[in-house]
């Protein structure tokens, strides 16, 4: 079916065009391409900064753009302690649910009491501004005290998302050269205990620049401590040292914030590094806007903090914002399929931010599981992480929604910091369409060429503007940053996202999905060439290739094909054995669908392996031009 066809389109209720915090998109816009600068410099007012910017935008060495340069600010100065100065003082922050119908909440003068005892017991532990301290945890409460307390002290977190396994952890701690790593003993996940800490200790084994590991304690897992190396945080806690008082540190506006590992084209995944004032201006405003956040609103975006989508719409925009936040370690349908509806109607959650693929997950089972609970309370619903199908796109609209709530689709990555591509809630929408640029956003859709094409032709999308939200750099690697997302055309630096779209003649944006050899699977990214090379880092492999095919609710599913070394015999014993072994090293969600056993790989005669051939062999479609196959 060709989506940009499709007829539907859905007009938002006088309701929700009465109380939109803004109601004219085309005039805002205009207005914020016109005087990016002046419209920037407004949305940053908005927040406490100790000491005002110079320069709004400085160009001089693009792409190497710099925003409110020579202001000083704190994005926890933002996120926590301005609210304790006025009546959200004593608003709930943070509400948390754990798998076992456990819970716990923290007002905002909770949550700083929780964070000023976390960031002193950094500090106790030697971390200073501008440190790197990795963080490995399940989605608890601490997770997020973690975060918000290595950036209170001005260090920079690096998180690694906790369904990540050995190699992504030894790695990324490798990378950044972390001195302190904090983890818990384990998570919960459909009734069973995930067991992090020997995760952890694995990685610590691979990785000798850990000199501190603090620990959560979270379930009843026996964990192994080290006794001159791991420490309990309740323990730490206790100490003297770790009051309920710290002073934010006043950070530079361009100072790093936190670096996350996404992955690439090629080669290992690239630290993005992402700074305290921009990010803080940019994730609060597109927040405010895209959601039409309301002081009384609860806030429910059920990704996991370890993503770009947590770190930015579960903990800095909407604490910026003030809002309270839902948040739930476990399972969409543990132990049935209505814990999201349940968690809906028992907190009045008014906005639900997810994923496609869950959607998905949850439409198999049925109406009749959220047709149980009432809904009533939502007020607007939000997609993120590929595209949206029609068809769970009019389910999550007429079955969630009940036909009120607009769907707000919104199109960004780790690199851009925050929605680049999406719906006000006045907007009228197409459902699979993230539908128009955010303000300030100059989006055009070009060829091979960086030439524009017409209308309902499919290009690379690319973005033809700075906006303060960007990642600055990949980490220790600013060449690399410039050479693999900036393109200059026309005299100008633009950014090549490394996805494919089409515009309607309504200038409709339609993404269609990566051209790069990045796959999206249940919305969670991951690089081809780290399948592989953790494949042929089994002693029975010598080459791999993987692909990833259309799968009804992953979206894609990675498909491999493998070349055994000599002697090896080919069974499906090792085919099961080779899967959980890509899950050992890089986390259950890179578990390969399939492996096939292969004697060769089609590859170019410069060696690369032609994984479109792979593909469209696999599906059954033209191979293409093959003038470039070896043999
Ligand atoms: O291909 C696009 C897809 O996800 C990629 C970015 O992945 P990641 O950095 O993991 O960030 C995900 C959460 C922001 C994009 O290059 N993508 C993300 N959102 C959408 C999407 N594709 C279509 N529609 C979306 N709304």
């Amino acid at each position: 079916m060709n989506v940009a066809n499709t007829p539907d389109i859905f007009y938002p209720s006088q309701e929700v065009i009465d109380q939109a915090n803004v109601s004219d998109y085309e005039a805002m816009y205009k207005y914020s391409v016109e005087d990016r600068e002046g419209f920037w410099a407004e949305q940053a007012e908005t927040l406490s900064w100790f000491k005002k910017w110079d320069t709004v935008l400085d160009e001089s060495n693009a792409p190497f753009y710099k925003w409110f340069d020579g202001g000083q600010i704190n994005i926890v100065h933002n996120a926590i302690d301005r609210h304790l100065e006025n009546a959200n003082r004593n608003k709930m922050a943070i509400i948390w649910e754990g798998e076992n119908g456990q819970k716990r909440n923290f007002s905002y003068n909770g949550l700083n009491r929780e964070v000023c005892q976390f960031a002193n017991v950094l500090k106790s532990m030697g971390v200073e501004k501008g440190d790197v301290v990795t963080i490995y945890m399940p989605q608890i409460p601490e997770l997020v005290f973690a975060m918000l307390a290595c950036a209170k002290i001005g260090a920079v977190h690096s998180v690694v998302y906790g369904g990540f396994s050995t190699e992504a952890l030894a790695s990324r701690i490798d990378a950044a050269h972390s001195r302190v790593l904090i983890t818990a003993d384990g998570g919960w996940r459909r009734g069973k205990q995930i067991d992090l800490k020997s995760i952890a200790d694995d990685a610590m084994k691979r990785s000798p620049s850990i000199e501190v590991c603090i620990c959560v304690k979270n379930n009843e897992l026996d964990v192994e401590m080290e006794p001159s190396r791991d420490f309990w945080l309740h323990d730490l806690k206790a100490l003297p040292i770790a009051g309920s008082t710290c002073e934010t540190e006043p950070t530079e506006a361009e100072d790093p914030l936190f670096i996350l590992y996404t992955s690439g084209t090629t080669g290992q995944p690239k630290g993005m590094v992402h700074t305290h004032g921009g990010y803080a201006v940019y994730t609060s405003t597109t927040h405010r806007m895209a959601f039409d956040i309301k002081p009384q609103d609860r806030w429910w975006c059920a990704a996991d903090p370890g993503w770009i989508t947590g770190h930015s719409y579960i903990v800095y925009g909407p604490l910026i914002n003030g809002a309270t936040i839902m948040l739930y370690e476990g399972a969409p349908n543990y132990p049935y399929p209505n814990r999201w509806w349940q968690i809906i109607e028992n907190y009045g959650i008014n906005i639900l931010y997810t994923s496609p693929t869950a959607i998905r997950g949850l439409m198999r089972f049925g109406e009749r599981w959220p047709k149980k609970h009432d809904l009533s309370s939502l007020r607007l619903l939000g997609s993120v992480g590929e595209p949206i199908n029609p068809e769970a796109w009019k389910w999550y609209h007429s079955v969630i929604g009940n036909g009120k709530c607009p769907i707000i689709d919104t199109w960004w990555q780790t690199e851009t910091g925050g929605f680049m591509i999406c719906p006000l809630p006045v907007t009228p929408l197409k459902p699979g369409s993230a539908t128009k640029p955010f303000f300030g956003n100059e989006i055009t859709i070009v060829n091979d060429d960086g030439v524009e094409v017409a209308a309902n032709e499919e290009g690379k999308l690319m973005i033809n503007n700075p906006w303060p939200g960007m990642a600055r750099t990949v980490y220790k690697d600013a060449q690399r940053y410039k050479d693999l997302y900036w393109a200059e055309v026309d005299g100008k630096w633009r950014y090549l996202a490394g996805d494919s779209a089409k515009k309607d003649d309504d200038g409709y944006i339609w993404v269609i999905g990566r051209i790069d050899e990045v796959l999206k699977v249940s919305g969670y990214r991951l690089g081809t060439s780290e399948v592989e090379s953790a494949l042929v880092s089994h002693p029975s492999v010598t080459e791999a290739a993987a692909v990833g095919l259309p799968h009804e609710l992953k979206g894609n599913a990675i498909h491999t094909y493998v070349i055994l070394k000599d002697g090896v015999v080919a069974d499906n014993k090792l085919a099961l054995e080779l899967k959980a072994h890509v899950g050992a090293e890089m986390g259950k969600i890179a578990m390969p669908e399939a492996v096939e056993f292969v004697d060769s790989l089609p590859k170019t005669r410069s060696g690369k392996i032609m994984r479109r051939v792979l593909k469209a062999r696999a599906l059954g479609q033209d191979e293409g031009d093959l003038s470039t196959l070896e043999e």
